[in-house]
């Protein structure tokens, strides 16, 4: 969803020296600064882009906004350079009011071009508002809801003459989600932020301050962050970092440091940042095992401040996420209930919420959302805490909003995943999971202190043998070429290959826009085999002949059953599994793990074979079409 980048420094264009009176300013000139800041937001997804910047000597706000990506922008800016500035604003649009054209791009501008905004989110009452400001006079560019916002901050500035009184003001008329950025000609150093229910975090600088959607936005420039609250407003001058409420009364913000590094957001030579992310991944699993045990080797979880009573007292856990992240979660249930005998449930975040779910003080819910920003899984954690439930979070963005409203957070470490299709969040959000299951298994007694040094020990096992899968993938990607003209791939999975062969179906319905569906195997009978006829690919994630009695040999026995109708079957086996070969048309070999630990490697051949089919067919693999990274409106 859209992009925001807010700066503001001492203005010194790009090389120009320092004088006695001025501060050089370290990030150079705000415009390059607010378009490094949107590169770096790319990745959330948009349709257009643009910049508002003022400076000392300008009496109003300059310009440039284009549909398109980010180059058409840049185009622009080449074409017409703009001044010198102090300030400027920085917005990439995911359109939701109004197409996603020139003048619908923001910034919007009001009073007499003299203040510009930018605008995340959807104002649910900007129907009202407007014919309020249409019977004031006011004439209106755009269809935007984000105009509307604009030329009520203009009216509230010309009542209050102050642009943090005013956008107070403007916030408590609004309804909806919305983060706001304003710049005013008035004052070429100041840059105002508002937040209601969508992102907005503060980086620190010295002669500089910088706002952002997340941290992305500024972590080439700070690693020092503010993270901002629920209806809060945020003043930054070069020198100064002011918050307020929205009855503009003085707020308190969170102070962290970042623990990303922003070369972690380059592409580092790959061909797409997903390439990147895939081989990340024994790193994103190792990140997360990492410092979570104490020295007698037990596992220790620190950051879960949950009273170990009320976790002990725990009777039901209820997973929330969306997409990649309910599998991850999906995954989880088999191992937390074997280990903990904990009944698990999975659910959507959005079903959730309307539902009516039976919940309370012994319910513990666990959501799992990488951007840490997910509205859907936001709202369900808000509707979970309302009920009386604990909610532990399990988030990979440091200063996001879910860890911030949830009782407890448990960090992946994953660093900035950029493309759009999630990879190695997966991976590590399957693996915070365990460590969390692992635990309440150690704390209420099902396992033995000596039962999870072990288990720990196989999960630090994982990132060489996913190292391996990741090297073996020049065979997955040679399949996913010569398949660029398949319509439709089924994908078939048992116990916790069933979540597994569900993400790959999702994989390659995002990046590669073909049809697929991912089944439990057993299932196949009582419904998906009609579907199956000559040629139709079907992945199959077959379990660990070694594992549960009768898992291996069920899936054995669908995959024959497909392919007595036609089926080519593209297996995913574990070395050594001479029974399944025989019936693979394709066989793409994992190490062996245990049947718990197996989607942490299954789901590497699926991840490389959809990017591969979608680069094959010229497609986009980091920002596939209509998409969005971090999904803030519901
Ligand atoms: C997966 O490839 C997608 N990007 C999407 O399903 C994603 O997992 C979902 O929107 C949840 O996002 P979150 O983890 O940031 O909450």
């Amino acid at each position: 969803m859209c992009g925001i980048v807010g700066y503001t420094g001492l203005g010194l264009a790009a090389g120009q020296p320092a004088t006695a009176e001025t501060t050089p300013v370290p990030s150079g000139h705000p415009l390059e600064v607010a378009l490094e800041g949107l590169r770096r937001l790319e990745y959330r997804g948009y349709d257009s882009a643009g910049v508002a910047l003022v400076g000392p000597g300008r009496d109003d706000v300059a310009f440039a906004k284009k549909s398109g990506k980010l180059g058409n922008l840049v185009g622009e800016i080449e074409a017409h350079p703009m001044p010198q500035a102090t300030a400027a604003i920085g917005h990439t649009r995911w359109a939701t009011h109004g197409g996603p054209t020139d003048v619908n791009a923001h910034p919007h501008l009001a009073d007499g071009d003299r203040l510009a905004v930018i605008h995340n989110g959807i104002i649910e009452n900007f129907a009202q508002l407007k014919k309020e400001l249409l019977a004031e006079g006011v004439f209106f560019r755009s269809e935007t809801d984000t105009e509307v916002a604009a030329q009520l901050l203009a009216r509230e500035y010309r009542r209050a003459g102050d642009l943090t009184e005013a956008m107070a003001a403007t916030a408590r008329r609004l309804e909806g989600t919305f983060t706001l950025l304003a710049v005013h000609a008035d004052d070429p150093l100041k840059v105002v932020g508002a937040r209601h229910d969508s992102p907005l975090v503060v980086g620190l600088g010295e002669g500089e301050n910088f706002l952002g959607s997340d941290v992305a936005a500024f972590i080439a420039f700070t690693k020092e962050a503010l993270e901002l609250g629920q209806d809060q407003i945020v003043t930054i001058t070069p020198t100064s970092v002011d918050v307020v409420d929205f009855r503009n009364k003085p707020a308190e913000a969170k102070r962290f440091t970042v623990d990303w590094d922003a070369a972690a957001a380059e592409k580092s030579g790959f061909e797409s940042f997903m390439d990147k992310e895939i081989h990340d991944q024994p790193h994103a699993v190792a990140d997360t095992l990492l410092g979570r045990t104490d020295v007698d080797g037990r596992l220790t979880l620190d950051e879960i401040r949950i009273d170990e009573a009320v976790l002990r007292a725990v009777d039901k856990i209820i997973v929330i996420a969306c997409g990649t992240a309910a599998y991850a979660g999906h995954v989880a249930k088999y191992a937390i209930e074997h280990w903990c005998r904990i009944p698990v449930e999975v659910e959507l975040a959005h079903e959730f919420r309307y539902r009516d779910p039976i919940l309370n003080e012994k319910t513990l819910v666990v959501a799992i959302s990488q951007s840490g920003e997910t509205m859907d899984t936001l709202m369900a954690v808000r509707h979970a805490r309302e009920q009386g439930a604990k909610v532990l979070s399990i988030v990979n963005t440091q200063g996001s909003t879910i860890p911030r409203e949830s009782d407890a957070v448990l960090y992946t470490h994953a660093g900035p995943e950029i493309a759009v299709a999630s990879t190695k969040a997966f991976l590590s959000q399957i693996t915070a999971a365990y460590l969390l299951g692992l635990y309440l298994a150690q704390l209420r007694g099902n396992k033995f202190a000596d039962e999870v040094a072990y288990l720990l020990g196989e999960l630090r096992d994982v990132p060489a043998k996913i190292q391996t899968v990741i090297e073996r993938g020049e065979y997955v990607r040679a399949t996913a070429r010569s398949m660029q003209d398949a319509t439709s791939v089924l994908f078939l999975g048992r116990h916790v290959g069933y979540p597994v062969a569900l993400e790959g179906a999702l994989k390659l319905k995002e990046l590669a826009y073909i049809h697929a569906e991912g089944f439990a195997a057993g299932e196949l009978k009582h419904g998906p085999i009609a579907l199956i006829d000559e040629g139709q690919p079907v992945f199959v994630v077959v379990p660990s002949p070694r594992g549960r009695d009768s898992l291996h040999s069920k899936v054995v026995s669908n995959i024959q059953e497909i392919r007595a109708r036609g089926a080519r079957t593209l297996v995913i086996a574990e070395d050594g599994d001479d029974e399944v070969r025989r019936y693979a048309d394709e066989i793409f070999w994992i190490p062996q793990v245990p049947t718990l630990i197996q989607p942490l490697l299954a789901v590497v051949p699926l991840q490389i074979f959809a990017m591969s089919l979608a680069t094959a067919k010229g497609l986009d693999v980091d920002q596939p079409r209509n998409l969005a990274k971090s999904v803030t409106v519901e």
